[in-house]
């Protein structure tokens, strides 16, 4: 096992038909940090998430996740590593056909997990997120901080190592936003490395946690700095 969950060393990215947008992002994510990612809209946050969570490779660099290699690993392992990342988005993407509940254990179930250990799971990270009693409610009928808080569930009922999280404030009002922020810090404590990329200026001010700040196609690491 790696001392670290991700290791970036000079990593590029190059759509087919766009610019470059990294020149060399080199970085680690250690075991139970905190990182807001941070950059001009266009910079490169969402993509840089995405090879987070292997679903871009980088054109150039190399990359190491939980101490492997993704891009030489044998294909059939790649879900194993891709399990140990959950990731929110800012448009939620919740199955609306589906309840609060089956949404939430639907990562569980499709692991196999018998449905009774899955739905508890999911009953009780819903009563932590304050959606106890929009078990059965289907996700249209909440409101956005609710929707997000869902996803919020989802994302972590699996137990990741990681929890990516791409502007999750973007839909919410400030208070909403800060009560997310506490979500995170929440399991952040409990052990769950967190980045979280976002460009909402509150909630950047208030919070301590260190920086990646995407400039010029580069990664900036902005220490943590005390509570205000
Ligand atoms: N699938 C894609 N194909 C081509 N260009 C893309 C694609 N996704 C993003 N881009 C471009 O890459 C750059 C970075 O985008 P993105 O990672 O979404 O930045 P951010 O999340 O910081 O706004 C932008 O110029 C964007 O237009
Ligand atoms: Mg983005």
């Amino acid at each position: 096992m790696s001392d670290f969950i991700a290791q970036f060393v000079g990593v590029g990215h190059q759509y087919k038909k766009g610019a470059e947008i990294f020149k060399g992002a080199t970085f680690n994510i250690e075991p139970g940090s905190f990182h807001f990612l941070t950059g001009p809209s266009g910079s490169g946050k969402s993509s840089l998430l995405k090879m987070l969570y292997l679903g871009l490779k980088p054109t150039w660099g190399s990359i190491r996740l939980f101490g492997e290699d993704p891009l030489t690993m044998k294909p059939s392992l790649l879900p194993l590593l891709r399990q140990q990342v959950g990731v929110v988005f800012q448009e939620f993407k919740l199955l609306d056909h589906l309840k609060v509940i089956d949404n939430v254990s639907l990562p569980l179930r499709v692991r196999g997990i018998e449905a009774k250990r899955s739905y508890r799971d999911a009953r009780e990270l819903l009563n932590w997120v304050g959606l106890g009693d929009s078990l059965q409610a289907y996700p249209a009928t909440l409101s956005g901080g609710q929707q997000q808080r869902v996803a919020i569930a989802r994302a972590v009922i699996t137990r990741p190592q990681l929890l990516l999280a791409d502007e999750p404030t973007g839909n919410v009002d400030d208070d909403m936003a800060i009560k997310l922020l506490h979500l995170f810090e929440e399991l952040n404590k409990m052990g769950t490395a967190i980045v979280i990329a976002t460009h909402n200026q509150r909630l950047l001010e208030r919070s301590p946690y260190p920086h990646l700040t995407i400039r010029r196609g580069t990664i900036i690491r902005t220490p943590k700095r005390s509570k205000p």
